[in-house]
């Protein structure tokens, strides 16, 4: 919460799965659209919050899965658990929120009598957060029964059915929206309340986001059926709600754009993206630049002649200390990427950035600090990376100079790959 001096400018609470995250593009390629703008972008200003109806365990998995950010704030567990920045640590205040007249036990036994409902995975089990499966035609007669006989327990809970097939029976005060209502009042007490919030879903337990106040929303164009027909029922009227023509993430950027609340351009939209007239500038957009011309020099999908155009970027005398430990140039280590140029056409080979975060050290540089991934074949490979750029005044074709890069493998992440020279 802490790492904006002031309000965000923009706060996207988007759910993950088929929302953020397109489970039937194999490629990715309107995640990382949305990677390449955030953090060329929002980073610096803004807040990005996922919540999923996954618990940490498969929270944890999809990440291994997906190309997918760091976000600020994570709500996991149908808004049942939040945590904060990449630690993971949690909102101990919320769970006190949550054990109002909330008895896990006594849920599990009573869910129980019911013959329709199968338990899911243990995994998704969580302390305040009972989930099975069932059919679409029994959900709602299941729903009405298990709520009467809960009541009559003494419990206040909340049943949600999702993606036509998950049941999720939660305390009354939680969900994604009471979730996204708590932050609102935390930025609120702080006097951060982030300037526009948008929110972003596809399927049942999204639809509470959607009716928090002063909020806008996206539901994307693979919305389910349940989606669609709650907000036919409830919120037709409201002109911060749009349908988006355009599946998942690539959703969520056209309701950028529509609702007008920032730029709405990703870098990998932009042909001409190394034109250094394009856009006023910033750290992340220039760190960006760089890892999106990096990708495509290596798939040969930029001119070979570009590489010249760069050179002007990079102090030849400054230093690159690779992960291994070994130093090289700045020069030398253009010259090594020149002879890479290619090397992965045709293969599945990707680089985006995570967590941008620039801090400036003196009246013309920064320190930049940010993770930089790298997807070849099945393989993801991540650096932890930290550069020292300038804004330069003697030369008028761009305006930061690369002074100095050192890389460290993130745990896990070396391999066979860390004997070659990789930006
Ligand atoms: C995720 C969770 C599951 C939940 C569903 C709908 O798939 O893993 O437990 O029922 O979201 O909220
Ligand atoms: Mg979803």
């Amino acid at each position: 919460m802490e790492r904006l001096s002031a309000s965000a400018h923009l706060m996207i609470v988007s759910d993950l799965d088929h929302t953020m995250v397109d489970h039937h593009d194999s490629e990715n390629f309107s995640l990382l659209r949305f990677n390449t703008l955030w953090e060329a972008n929002y980073r610096h200003n803004s807040l990005l919050v996922f919540s999923t109806g996954r618990s940490p365990t498969l929270y944890k998995e999809l990440r291994k899965e997906k190309p997918m950010l760091t976000p600020d704030i994570t709500i996991m567990s149908v808004g049942t658990e939040i945590t904060y920045g990449l630690s993971m640590e949690p909102d101990v205040g919320w769970v006190e929120v949550l054990n109002q007249k909330w008895d896990k036990n006594i849920v599990v036994e009573e869910a129980s009598k019911f013959s329709e409902l199968t338990p899911q995975a243990e995994s998704e089990q969580r302390p305040h957060k009972v989930s099975f499966y069932t059919q679409k035609d029994k959900a709602q007669a299941v729903t009405k029964a298990l709520s009467e006989s809960l009541e009559k327990r003494g419990l206040d809970v909340k049943i949600i059915y999702s993606g036509g097939i998950d049941l999720d029976i939660l305390p009354q005060g939680a969900g994604k929206g009471q979730a996204l209502a708590y932050l609102h009042k935390k930025f609120k007490s702080i006097g951060k309340l982030p300037n526009s919030t948008l929110v972003c879903g596809d399927s049942g337990n999204d639809a509470e986001l959607f009716s928090i106040p002063d909020v806008f929303g996206v539901m994307v164009s693979n919305a389910q059926e349940e989606l669609l027909q709650w907000h036919a029922e409830n919120a037709k009227n409201n002109s911060k709600i749009i349908h988006a023509s355009e599946r998942c993430a690539a959703g969520i950027i056209q309701a950028i754009g529509h609702f007008n609340l920032g730029p709405n351009i990703s870098l990998r939209d932009v042909k001409d993206f190394l034109d250094s007239k394009l856009e006023t500038k910033s750290i992340g957009y220039e760190v960006v630049k760089f890892y999106l011309f990096y990708e495509k020099w290596r798939r040969a999908e930029v001119e070979e002649s570009c590489l010249d155009h760069l050179k002007k970027s990079f102090n030849p005398s400054g230093v690159f200390i690779h992960p291994s430990g070994l130093e090289q140039s700045l020069a030398d280590s253009l010259s090594s990427i020149q002879k890479q140029y290619g090397d992965s056409q045709g293969k599945q080979y990707r680089v985006w950035v995570d967590r941008v975060l620039p801090t400036k050290i003196s009246p013309d540089s920064w320190l930049v600090k940010f993770d930089k991934w790298e997807l070849s074949g099945k393989e993801q490979l991540c650096c932890r990376t930290t550069v020292i750029l300038s804004s330069k005044d003697s030369n008028a074709a761009g305006e930061f100079v690369w002074l100095h890069i050192h890389q460290t493998w993130l745990e896990g992440s070396k391999s066979e790959l860390s004997s070659t020279w990789l930006f």
